[in-house]
């Protein structure tokens, strides 16, 4: 939904303010690195949930750059006549300039924690997962892509690089909008398969918007013949499809997972025995661990273990607990604005419950 959104916003801002950007490019660069540096760099927990939802995370989740150089790679991909690339042709510069800044905001929010829990091997921060590793490794390969190609979009820069330069230079692109598609899906599908939605929603547009682009590109390709253009535009649509449909059913199957009444040794209603009990979730930034302790067949308390989740989120998450001994379910609803946690926290409780009711 937020990438959706950020592609309305991205797009409407490069038609409406085509000319300011083109008469002011360095207004608009200015306003995007000031605010690009205080939400990459200062904390606004406390901020109204509006203004993180609607202002922060698509700067700090990357996808307001992302959906801008999205506008960018569709401009090269669209039809020489057509009345969209007309107007978006002449500022193609200055929006990949404002894209790279954007998405330096997304890239230092999260290579604070990210990058560093990858450099010390997780001895701070906790350590990442297999897949969050390679993700971590090809942003790390966007990054050393996208800053040259970013410098080489100033035109002074373009000049003195001379025209053939820069071209070979711009090939580059493709394999830097090839990673963002992986390093988003890496990111993105372990979410989706906890039963999450709207991840799995995420993923399907992402899918769809590069199949899409995939395809305009090559069809504008001169050099490829047709079969080798049908080709590629087939294959692309293949991963998309297969990536959706993976991310769709393997969210759906975590969902009734997750639904799923408490397994008990007997098959019949589960009783908890006594004791303390630990189970392990999948969160927001990667496994969370969490033990029960059950006193006369109910649990009485909830403890939070090891864990790498972002601590303002987890603080808000942890409130379910309260819920969990409340209601003696596992089955409560997540808290609003920290869902990744709450996911990860309550399939943690359920697999501790499971234990204690398998207990002999
Ligand atoms: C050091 C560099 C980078 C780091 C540490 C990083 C880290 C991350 C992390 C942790 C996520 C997952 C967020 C979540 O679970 O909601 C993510 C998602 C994403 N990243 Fe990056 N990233 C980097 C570079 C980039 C670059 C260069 C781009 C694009 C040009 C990019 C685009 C995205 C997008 C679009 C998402 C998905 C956001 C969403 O729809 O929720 N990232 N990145």
């Amino acid at each position: 939904m937020l990438f959706t959104l950020s592609l309305v916003a991205a797009l409407l801002l490069a038609l409406l303010l085509a000319k300011p950007i083109k008469n002011c490019p360095g207004a608009f660069y200015a306003v995007s690195a000031v605010l690009s540096l205080a939400f990459a760099l200062f904390d606004f927990t406390n901020a109204p949930h509006f203004l993180s939802a609607w202002l922060l995370d698509p700067f700090r989740r990357g996808t307001l750059g992302t959906a801008l150089f999205v506008v960018v790679m569709f401009t090269g991909a669209l039809e020489k006549g057509s009345g969209l690339r007309q107007k978006l042709l002449p500022i193609r510069g200055f929006l990949s300039i404002i894209a790279t800044i954007l998405v330096l905001c997304h890239c230092v929010y999260f290579g604070k924690t990210y990058l560093v829990r990858l450099f010390t091997g997780g001895a701070i921060g906790g350590r990442l997962s297999g897949l969050q590793t390679w993700a971590m490794i090809f942003s790390i390969l966007m990054i050393l892509i996208l800053l040259p190609l970013g410098i080489a979009s100033f035109q002074k820069i373009r000049r003195r690089m001379g025209a053939q330069k820069w071209k070979k230079l711009q090939r580059w692109a493709y394999l830097f909008y090839g990673l963002i598609y992986v390093h988003i899906v890496l990111l993105l599908l372990p979410h989706a398969l906890t039963g999450q939605a709207g991840y799995a929603l995420s993923v399907a547009v992402y899918s769809i918007v590069f199949a899409l682009y995939l395809y305009l590109r090559l069809r504008r390709s001169e050099k490829l013949s047709r079969p080798v253009k049908g080709g590629c535009s087939l294959a692309g649509a293949a991963i998309a499809l297969a990536v959706t449909l993976f991310a769709v059913l393997g969210c759906v199957d975590a969902a009734r997972e997750n639904n799923a009444p408490l397994a008990s040794a007997a098959g019949g209603e589960a009783v908890l025995h006594d004791g303390t009990f630990t189970g392990v979730g999948t969160g927001y930034g990667g496994p969370v661990e969490v033990s029960i302790v059950v006193e006369n067949g109910v649990i009485t308390e909830i403890i939070l273990g090891d864990n790498v989740e972002d601590p303002p989120y987890l603080k808000d998450a942890v409130k379910l607990f309260d819920d969990v001994i409340e209601q003696q379910t596992y089955k409560v609803d997540s808290v609003t604005g920290a869902t990744s946690s709450s996911v990860g926290l309550k399939s943690a409780i359920k697999k501790a419950m499971e234990a204690a009711a398998a207990e002999q």
